[in-house]
């Protein structure tokens, strides 16, 4: 069995951020997002993995290599254009072969891995296993409606869905699903839906197995589903301090100090993980904050927030919430006359004031 993890896309939804840099490569918890999906792969005991890249593929190939700090074998296979998840598998035909292989969308999050559901799919060996989880908006996703434990539709993002099953990233095929990418046309939004594919399956008779998964799902495409991912991430740490913590600093709760990191005359409350080499001075830091690498935090508050690296945020005041701060933002109080917000924002940035 093959993976192919799709880390394509332009992550409109997450600007500016993804202006410079790949949806997939946010740290939640202090690492990629992609990662975990690497992770839940090596789990399964699968070893040959294709990704497919558009424009951020040097970031991409950068941060994962050739895979092998996974025990994984990585291609990487270039999409012109986010075209569709069917267009994706299309183009991976030469990679995948006959074989059987799960799809991965690489901004999904699946706290609980696959491993068992990778089980399950060689066992009943069906055409096709997808996963579906209870949501309450199911218009912001492909909807399943099941009769009889059966699969009887599938719909991209209706309106009015039939039902509240969301159809998670996370797909399992055999070589039947390149018949299906080859005769379903483009959707209203131009792209080959993987959600067409799957239901030309169930039209020609094909057996598509639904599983409905229990455990804490996510894709992470939107800052809210960023912060609840890192929310239930940070639950699961363990305390580690390989920094220093300093004599008048405070450690309350589950708390990462990862290597190098500086705690000086500050307050840490858990659960929070700190990145290699952070600098957090005469600061607080509350619950469900991930602060990654080389960050200067100083005379200031943060809680509920992901920050990422080489950041400087200093003297503001008041309390950062809720928020997701790029790399090397700076963040401080200006006193420079007359008294003014003086900001420099990129496009499509969102700045709430008090
Ligand atoms: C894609 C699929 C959708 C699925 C979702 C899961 O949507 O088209 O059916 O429910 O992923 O993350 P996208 O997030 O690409 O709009």
């Amino acid at each position: 069995m093959k993976a192919l993890i799709l880390s394509g896309g332009r992550g409109t939804r997450l600007r500016p951020i993804t202006h410079t840099s790949a949806k997939q490569l946010v740290p939640i918890a202090n690492k990629p997002i992609l990662f975990y999906a690497l992770e839940a792969i090596a789990e399964a005991q699968i070893r040959e993995v294709g990704i497919v890249v558009g424009e951020t593929k040097l970031e991409i190939q950068e941060a994962v290599g050739d895979g092998g700090r996974w025990g994984l074998r990585v291609s990487y296979i270039e999409q012109e254009a986010p075209l569709g998840l069917a267009h994706a598998v299309k183009i991976a035909g030469v990679f995948l072969g006959d074989d059987p292989f799960v799809m991965y969308l690489g901004d999904n999050l699946v706290k609980d891995g696959i491993r068992s559901l990778v089980a399950e799919f060689k066992q009943l060996q069906p055409n096709s296993q997808i996963l579906l989880a209870k949501v309450r908006d199911p218009q912001r996703f492909g909807v399943a409606e099941l009769r009889n434990g059966r699969v009887v539709s599938l719909e991209e993002k209706p309106p009015n869905p039939k039902s509240d099953l969301a159809l998670v990233g996370v797909y399992m095929f055999d070589k039947t699903i390149f018949e299906a990418v080859h005769a379903i046309k483009p959707s209203s939004r131009g792209e080959l839906e993987i959600t067409d594919a799957i239901q030309y399956l169930i039209d020609k008779g094909y057996r598509v197995h639904p599983h409905v998964i229990s455990g804490w799902w996510k894709d992470t495409g939107k800052l809210e589903d960023m912060l609840e991912a890192n929310r239930i991430m940070l639950e699961a740490i363990t305390s580690r301090v390989e920094g220093e913590v300093d004599e008048a600093s405070q450690i309350i709760g589950k708390v990462i100090v990862e290597e190098g990191a500086n705690i000086v005359a500050s307050a840490i409350r858990g659960p929070v993980i700190i990145g290699k080499r952070c600098r957090i001075i005469n600061s607080y830091i509350g619950p469900f904050t991930s602060i990654y690498h080389d960050t200067l935090v100083q005379n200031s508050e943060i809680e509920h927030s992901i920050i990422l690296d080489h950041s400087r945020i200093t003297d503001i005041g008041g309390r950062l919430e809720d928020s997701l701060i790029g790399k090397s933002v700076e963040v401080f109080r200006s006193d420079g006359k007359p008294r003014a917000y003086r900001l420099m924002l990129g496009d499509s940035s969102q700045v709430g004031l008090v």
